[in-house]
């Protein structure tokens, strides 16, 4: 399984914050907004990973990122050079994907909620074809809105409905097979000038290929678009780490609990942070009683749960 973050677009709803950088780059809270999509791949267990950003920006995230190997995962980078549309990221990254099936987020997009992990897992585990992921919202008119039968199997897609058949709306996180590539190549342009998403997931309805995972109430989907919605991911990072002290898309300690990086390499990084909040925490979880092996040993790793007998 790879992994792609697009890292794209214009981010004009976010002028003039993004006039000279790239929204993904922009804090949510604490750290920069591409720590959380790249934490989930992390957490899905996917270990190469491409970032697609523009022309401009790529270096920015190469010296932000480096080559992964501080985490134990490998990034490459690569540049769309207009905002051509979300499947444009399957034609750049063809030959990365190669046979390999492949999971797509949205630089944007946060995830959070008991048993992601486990979840995602089990969805990458299982999947056949495309699996797209389904969350209730109270306007469905404003998204890709799926509908499903019981068997959660998509029935229709529709891109921003008037007469939504459902209240699920289509996440920014896409797992397909290395199909999506020919399926992206030959897509039109839309009448808003984009290769469409929901074209893509159309076509696999239309071959009877298509599923949802849906994400239950428990799950908060944020994306950080606008100006209010970036404000509101922050708050509500910030609310959730100061209320358990754990920290949201922290890739370290995602690295340390996966057995990615060494105590020591931990420990290392949080001293050259030191002065910050986010290196003090790196340091405080080198320093823990329980060590990964007791984790392990009890199948209770903090970040996995239970996924490791799935
Ligand atoms: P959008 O929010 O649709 O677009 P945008 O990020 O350019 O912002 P704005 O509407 O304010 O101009 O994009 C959703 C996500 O997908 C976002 O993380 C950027 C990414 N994206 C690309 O990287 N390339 C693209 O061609 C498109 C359409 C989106």
């Amino acid at each position: 399984m790879k992994g792609i973050i697009l890292a794209g677009g214009s981010g004009t709803r976010l002028s003039p914050s993004t006039d000279s950088i790239n929204k993904h780059l922009l804090a949510v809270f604490d750290k920069p907004m591409i720590y959380y999509p790249l934490s989930i791949l992390m957490l899905a267990g996917i270990k190469e990973v491409m970032i697609i950003s523009t022309p401009e920006d790529k270096p920015r995230f190469e010296k932000l990122l480096g080559d992964g190997s501080s985490l134990g995962i490998t990034l490459t980078y690569r540049v769309q050079t207009e905002p051509n549309g979300i499947p444009e990221a399957f034609i750049i990254g063809e030959d990365f994907i190669g046979n390999d099936d492949v999971t797509l987020i949205l630089g944007d997009n946060i995830f959070y909620g008991q048993g992601f992990t486990n979840l995602l897992r089990k969805a990458i585990n299982h999947h056949e074809h495309a699996t797209i992921f389904g969350y209730r919202v109270k306007d469905p008119r404003r998204f890709g809105v799926v509908e499903f039968d019981s068997n959660q199997k998509v029935v229709s897609l529709e891109e921003k409905p008037d007469d939504p058949k459902s209240d699920f709306a289509v996440t920014g996180l896409y797992i397909y097979d290395h199909k999506v590539v020919d399926i992206a190549k030959r897509l039109n342009f839309s009448q808003r000038g984009e290769l469409e998403i929901t074209d893509v997931n159309k076509e696999y309805l239309k071959r009877n290929k298509m599923h949802v995972q849906l994400l239950g109430r428990g799950f908060a989907w944020l994306d950080a678009g606008t100006h209010d919605a970036l404000f509101e991911a922050a708050e509500f990072v910030k609310n959730i780490q100061q209320r358990q002290g754990f920290k949201l898309a922290c890739l370290e300690e995602i690295a340390f609990y996966l057995g990615y990086i060494t105590k020591e390499e931990l420990r290392e990084k949080g001293e050259a942070m030191k002065k910050t909040d986010y290196g003090q925490y790196l340091l405080e979880i080198a320093q823990r009683k329980h060590t990964q092996q007791y984790w392990d040993s009890i199948d209770q790793n903090p970040i996995l749960g239970l996924v490791q007998n799935d």
